[in-house]
Formats: structure tokens, sequence, C-alpha cells
């Protein structure tokens, strides 16, 4: 049986955001809770910051599902990569030590890939044939493959090349505001990535999720594309909302 209504636990490198989620219509009920991500991310830090975000919205001793997304791939509920949080999630049964230290079953997913099923389950991508590419614009760059309103997870387009370094590290959100570049100049960096993107992939619809997504017209209309490009429905509720919709399947 599905639920009505799960929590939704977004895992950043910056913030940990949570909310309840009304499922049939796929929006916050009342507020979203935040805390920022402990310095350094370790497991146990980021499970204490779990454990407050779930105390703060009153779901701690509910029954309601809650779905946790993360930024890493996600791999029968094993994190295998760790690239803006602690090394110490490399090869890490994640899913379980959420679930121990929690005492109840989790759903577990990166965290793009949530912002993704959000979309197209309740937004953007919703009812889209062929090739959806949703990528996250943050502390890093996620991205979530959709086709023909399927999942296929664990995409990792921010870590594309370029001068041989993660894409991410050029063109992330992280990169505009530690280097202080306008709208225009951080366009012409993300110019790269979606072009690079276009090319390999040839999708049909590309979504822009994240905090800065609230901004998409200083930044999307400098872009050249073919393919149409537009802001998450969800914008940065995205994460929590997925994660809550897959934890309600
Ligand atoms: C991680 C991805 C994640 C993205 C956005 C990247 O550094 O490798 O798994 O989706 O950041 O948080």
């Amino acid at each position: 049986m599905t639920s009505a209504r799960a929590v939704g636990v977004d895992i950043g490198g910056t913030g940990i955001k949570a909310g309840l989620v009304d499922l049939a219509k796929g929006e916050l009920i009342g507020d979203r809770v935040r805390v920022a991500t402990p310095s350094g991310a370790k497991p146990q830090d980021v499970l204490g910051a779990v454990q407050e975000v779930l105390t703060t919205l009153g779901v701690a001793e509910d029954r309601v599902p809650i779905g946790i997304d993360f930024p890493a791939i996600v791999k029968n509920g094993r994190t295998l990569s760790a690239s803006n949080v602690s090394a110490d999630w490399k090869d890490f049964e994640a899913e379980k030590f959420f679930e121990k230290g929690l005492g109840r079953d989790i759903h577990f997913v990166n965290d793009a890939d949530a912002a993704g099923v959000a979309e197209v389950r309740y937004g953007a991508a919703k009812g889209k044939p062929g090739l959806t590419i949703l990528t996250t614009l943050g502390t890093g760059i996620g991205s979530a493959f959709l086709y023909n309103g399927v999942l296929v997870p664990n995409t990792e387009l921010g870590h594309l090349l370029y001068k041989g370094k993660s894409i991410e590290k050029y063109a992330a959100v992280s990169v505009k505001e530690d280097k202080e570049l306008s709208y225009k100049k951080w366009a012409k960096r993300l110019q790269v990535f979606y072009s690079l993107v276009e090319f390999l992939f040839s999708p049909d619809l590309l979504v822009v999720g994240g905090g800065i997504s609230k901004h998409a017209d200083e930044f999307l209309p400098l872009l050249k594309l073919d393919t149409p490009i537009v802001p998450a429905v969800h914008r940065n509720f995205a994460g929590i909302i997925g994660a809550a919709s897959l934890a309600g399947d």
C-alpha cells in the first residue's frame, strides 16, 4: 500500500533539509527545516544532524515513511563516492548506518536522483517522452536521467572531465560563489557543461534544480542550446519531495 504522507531528508554538501510531504500533491506540508551540514560531514555528525531535523519536524517518533538522499553514488544502500563529504562515506553501508542510528527503515537514494523523481512525478519532467536530464547546481553538480519517465540512477555528470578535473569544480554554484563570478561569467562555464551534455546524450529536455534555480531568469536565457532548458518546478525542494515520494512507494 502506498502512503499519503512521507518525510524527505535532503543531505547536501552545505545544508541538510527536511520536510513532510503530501504524496498525492507532491507538495510540502508545513515548513521546511534546515541545519548546516556539519563541518567535515562525517557519518556520525551527519546522523546527528538528521536526527535533529527529524526531531524539529516532530516526526522522530512517528511511523511515517522516511526517504533520505545523499550527494554520492548510492548502490544497494552503499555510498561508493565522497566528493563534497568526508572520505569515510566511500564504500560505506550508509543506508544500514542510518537505519541503525534512527532505529527504523528508510529509503536511501542519490540526491540528484531524488530531485529527478520529484520532477518526473510532480514537475517539469512529468509526462515527457524521451530523455530528460535533470541537473542540480549547488555545492557540486548532480544529475538524473529520466528516460520515458524511468530513472536511470547514478549518472554523475558533475564528474565529466574538463581540463583534467571534474567539471563541477569549474561550473558548480560553489565555484561561482568562491570566485565571485557574475551570472554572465558563470553562464559561460555552464555553457561548456551543458554543451558537452547536449552533445554526448542528445536529451529532449534539460531541467535545472538546486537553490540557484529560483534565479533561473538570470542565467538560463544566456545559454545557447538546441535543447529546451527549464528550471525545476520544485526548485530546491525537489530532493525532499523525491526522497519522500520514493519512501512512500
Ligand atoms: C556527487 C553526486 C551528487 C552531486 C550533487 C557530486 O559531487 O558526486 O553524487 O549528486 O555532487 O550533490
